[in-house]
């Protein structure tokens, strides 16, 4: 079976930085990634590669058989889904929610024909369905909640049934509500067989959603530590990580960490 990612050495040098240094990283199918480190790690820079939106300065960036350089982009960004701050801020505000998801279809192939278009409809409304949308698809994107927009984006990362979903920081600007309603579903597609291979990126371990598997912890640009979450989301990993002396907290499958200072015991 081929690895949904194999990556060996992943550089990306811009000027003198390096935003990434050395990045190894094997994603097999099935498996559910969170991307965790703190604000300028390299997170986004390495999902833009995963991606196929970035090429790295050096080493050898494998996706889904294919390895970057000697591919055809286009080909295979319909295999995947990726949803991240960037994408969101192109999609006009005036689009409507059904047409920002069946777009997705048409992404880079250009025009489908006439008789796919309204397969595509209902697999978008499916997917709005799924997400929570579906009393909202005449509306404009634009007036959707920050949370509301937040699920668009993910229907629409799904809309080619991809075989890779990459997530950078879905759950960023949600309250309270909207992040454990975001987990919950996430926690379900974990948990569905037939979901792809998943890579969500984060900075906080609130938001990990119960199911995910692997862990990579990125720092700097390079990997402090990556592997099955079990064995890997540990105390010491997380304060390299973050650069803190922290003190994890696990509670029935989910996560939270907090300074050593500030724990009274
Ligand atoms: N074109 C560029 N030239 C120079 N530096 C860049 C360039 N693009 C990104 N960077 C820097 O690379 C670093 C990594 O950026 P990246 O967006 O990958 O971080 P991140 O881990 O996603 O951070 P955040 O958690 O804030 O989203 C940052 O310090 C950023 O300023
Ligand atoms: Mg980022």
């Amino acid at each position: 079976m081929t690895d949904v990612l194999d990556f060996a050495a992943v550089t990306v040098v811009r000027g003198k930085k390096r935003l990434l240094d050395g990045v190894d990283w094997k994603i097999r199918e099935g498996e559910r990634w969170v991307v965790l480190g703190p604000n300028g790690a390299g997170k986004t820079t390495l999902m833009q590669i995963a991606g196929t939106r970035m090429h790295p300065t050096s080493g050898s960036a494998g996706i889904l058989g294919e390895t970057m350089g000697r591919f055809d982009v286009f080909e295979l960004r319909p295999l995947i889904g990726l949803s991240s701050a960037a994408l969101a801020n192109q999609i006009p505000g005036h689009e409507t929610v059904l047409n920002v998801v069946v777009t997705a279809a048409y992404g880079t192939t250009g025009r489908w024909r006439e008789e796919y278009e309204k397969m595509d409809e209902r697999r978008a409304f499916r997917l709005l369905h799924d997400w929570g949308m579906s009393t909202l698809i005449n509306r404009q994107f634009g007036s959707l909640s920050e949370g509301e927009r937040k699920r668009v984006q993910i229907a629409r990362a799904l809309m080619t049934d991809p075989e890779l979903l990459i997530l950078d920081e879905p759950a960023a600007g949600l309250d309270l509500g909207g992040r454990e309603d975001l987990v919950k579903r996430l926690s379900s597609l974990a948990a569905d067989e037939a979901a792809p291979a998943t890579v969500l990126v984060t900075h906080h371990l609130e938001e990990i959603p119960p199911g995910f598997t692997h862990v990579l912890m990125l720092r700097d640009g390079g990997v402090v530590a990556s592997g099955p979450l079990g064995q890997t989301l540990t105390e010491a990993n997380l304060s390299a990580t973050f650069g803190a002396d922290l003190k994890l907290i696990e509670n029935g499958g989910r996560y939270t960490a907090v300074a050593r200072d500030s724990d009274a015991g």
